[in-house]
C-alpha cells in the first residue's frame, strides 16, 4: 500500500492452505483470532484466505480499517452471515440492521446510551456495584475460589436489563439466573453458525442445536413481558409519552417516524442484551487477569479510590469523573484484550479504499487487535501500563496512538454502550481494589484468549483478601 499502483484481491499475499479446503483447517479451533495474528505476522498487514473457495481479505492495518469502518453504512456493511443468522435466531436490531433501516434503529439507541442518561442511570450502577461488592466480601470470609468472569456477567446483566427496560433483575445474588443460563448457551452458538462453513442445522438438529431453541424461547418469553409490562406503564402514566424513561419506552412510544413494531423492538431489546453485557464482563475479567498479577497497580487504585471517595463505593457520577488512574486500568485491559479483536465487513460496492481494488460484495476481517499490541503504535506493547493513558505520568507517551484503539469500533457505527461499559467497569475496578487484594489461583500463562464472538479469559479464578 506504498506505491500508488492499483493492487487487486487476487494479487495479495496468501498464507499457506490445503488444496481444495483453503485455509479451513487452521481455522477449525478455539483461537481463530489468533490463527489470523500469525498469519499477519507470515503474510503483513493486508492479505487473502479462502474457505473452501470462499474468498475472504483481512486486513490489520488500522488507516486502512478506519477508513472503511467511516464508509458505513453505505459502502460497507457487517457480513451478510452475521445478519442472516441473528435473523434466523429472531433477532433483527441495530447491530444487524444496514442502510436506512439500521439509521432507524440506531437513534434511540444512541439517545438511550448517551452520557447524560447513563449520569440519571448511575444509582443503578452503584447499587448493583454495592450488591457485588457484598458478595465478595461473603466470598473472601470463605475463603471461596471465584470465577470471576461469571459474576461480573451476573453483575452486567442486571445493569442492563434495569438500565435499558426498567426491570430489577438480581442475577448477582442468583435470585434470577436464567438469563445467564440461555445467554450463555447462545454466544458460543452465534459464534460458531457464523463461522460455519455448511448450514447443518437447517437439515438436521443436533443437541446443541435444539438447547439453544430452548434458550431462544426462553428469553423471548420473557423479553416480551418486559415488552408487555412497558406498554401497561406508558398506558397508565401517559407522562411517559412525553418523557420515556429507558429505552423499551424510548421504543414504544408512538413516533410518526419511527414506527416499531413488536418484532423491531424485540430485536433491539436483545441486542442490547447481547451487545452489552458479555463484552463488558469480559473486559472487566481482563482487567482483573492482570490486577491480579500486579499488586503494586491495585495499591496505586486504592490510593486514589482513598482520595476520591471515603465510602466503599463512589458515591456520585463526579466522583467516577475524578477516577483518572481506575479508567486508565480499563483502558489498558482494552488495548492489550479487546473483547473484539476482530470486526468483519463486507463492501456494498466496487471502492478503491488507499490503493486496493475491492469488489463488490468482497468480506473483509479487520484485525483491529494487531495494532493496539505493536511497537509501532505503543511503547512496550505488550506490558500493562496503565500510566501510559495519563499524559503527565508516563514516558511512553512519546509513541503512544491512542487513535488506533478499536476497542470499541469505530466511524458511525462505533459502540453505543461505550460510556455505559467505561462507567461500569471503572466504579467497579476502583471500588474492588479499594476494598481486596487479589490472588491469581491458576498460573497466568495457563489462562487462555477464548474466542466465542467476544474473547474471554478461560480458566481465571481468583480470590479476594481484605486489603490492609
Ligand atoms: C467493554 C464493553 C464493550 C465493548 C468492548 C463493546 C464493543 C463493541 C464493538 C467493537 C462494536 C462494533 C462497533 C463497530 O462496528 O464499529 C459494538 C457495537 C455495539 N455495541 Fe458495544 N461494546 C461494549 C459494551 C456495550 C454496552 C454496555 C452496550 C449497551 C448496553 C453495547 C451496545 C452495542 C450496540 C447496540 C452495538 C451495535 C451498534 C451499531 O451497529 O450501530 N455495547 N460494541
Amino acid at each position: 500500500m506504498t506505491d500508488n499502483k492499483l493492487i487487486e484481491v487476487n494479487g495479495l499475499k496468501s498464507p499457506k492452505g490445503a488444496f481444495l479446503l483453503g485455509h479451513l483447517p487452521q481455522f477449525n479451533t478455539y483461537n481463530k483470532h489468533q490463527v489470523l495474528e500469525r498469519w499477519v505476522e507470515e503474510c503483513g498487514e493486508l492479505f487473502k484466505i479462502h474457505f473452501v473457495g470462499k474468498q475472504f481479505v483481512v486486513s490489520a492495518n488500522p488507516d486502512f480499517n478506519s477508513q472503511m469502518l467511516r464508509l458505513r453504512p453505505e459502502v460497507f456493511k457487517r457480513f451478510s452471515k452475521i445478519d442472516e443468522i441473528l435473523k434466523e435466531m429472531g433477532v433483527d436490531g441495530v447491530f444487524n440492521a444496514e442502510g436506512t433501516v439500521w439509521k432507524r434503529h440506531r437513534r434511540p439507541t444512541a439517545e438511550a446510551l448517551s452520557v447524560k442518561n447513563i449520569k440519571t442511570y448511575y444509582p443503578i450502577i452503584l447499587d448493583k456495584t454495592k450488591g457485588i461488592l457484598e458478595k465478595f466480601k461473603n466470598y473472601s470470609q470463605l475463603n471461596t475460589i471465584v470465577n470471576v468472569q461469571k459474576e461480573f456477567m451476573a453483575f452486567t446483566i442486571d445493569i442492563t436489563t434495569e438500565i435499558a427496560f426498567g426491570h430489577k433483575l438480581d442475577t448477582i445474588n442468583n435470585k434470577s439466573n436464567s438469563f445467564q443460563k440461555h445467554l450463555e448457551v447462545i454466544f458460543p452458538m452465534i459464534n460458531s453458525r457464523v463461522t460455519a462453513p455448511i448450514p447443518i442445522w437447517r437439515y438436521f438438529k443436533r443437541k446443541k442445536d435444539k438447547i439453544l431453541d430452548e434458550s431462544l424461547k426462553s428469553i423471548e418469553k420473557v423479553i416480551y413481558e418486559f415488552i408487555n409490562d412497558a406498554k401497561k406503564r406508558i398506558a397508565e402514566n401517559p407522562k411517559l409519552k412525553e418523557q420515556p424513561s429507558n429505552f423499551l419506552e424510548v421504543l414504544l412510544v408512538e413516533n410518526k417516524d419511527e414506527n416499531f413494531t413488536d418484532e423491531e423492538i424485540y430485536g433491539n431489546v436483545f441486542t442490547i442484551l447481547l451487545a452489552g453485557e458479555d463484552t463488558t464482563s469480559n473486559s472487566l475479567s481482563w482487567a482483573m487477569f492482570y490486577l491480579a498479577q500486579h499488586p503494586e497497580i491495585v495499591a496505586k487504585v486504592r490510593r486514589e479510590a482513598r482520595e476520591v471517595y471515603s465510602k466503599d463505593t463512589p458515591d456520585t457520577y463526579e466522583n467516577v469523573e475524578d477516577l483518572k488512574y481506575a479508567n486508565a486500568v480499563a483502558q489498558e485491559a482494552m488495548r492489550l484484550k479487546p473483547t473484539t479483536p476482530q470486526l468483519y465487513l463486507e463492501s456494498n460496492e466496487d471502492v478503491i479504499i488507499d490503493n486496493v481494488s475491492i469488489p463488490k460484495g468482497t468480506s473483509i476481517i479487520l484485525q483491529n487487535k494487531v495494532a493496539q499490541t505493536h511497537d509501532d503504535y505503543f511503547s512496550n506493547p505488550n506490558s500493562f501500563v496503565p500510566e501510559r493513558w495519563i499524559a503527565s505520568e508516563c514516558p511512553m507517551q512519546k509513541n503512544h496512538t491512542p487513535n488506533v484503539m478499536r476497542a470499541f469500533g469505530g466511524g458511525p457505527r462505533y459502540c453505543p454502550g461505550m460510556h455505559l461499559a467505561k462507567t461500569e467497569m471503572t466504579v467497579l475496578i476502583s471500588t474492588l481494589c479499594k476494598y481486596f487484594d487479589f490472588k491469581l489461583e491458576v498460573k497466568p500463562e495457563t489462562i487462555r484468549e477464548q474466542f466465542e464472538f467476544t474473547m474471554y479469559p478461560e480458566n481465571l479464578k481468583v480470590t479476594f483478601i481484605p486489603a490492609k
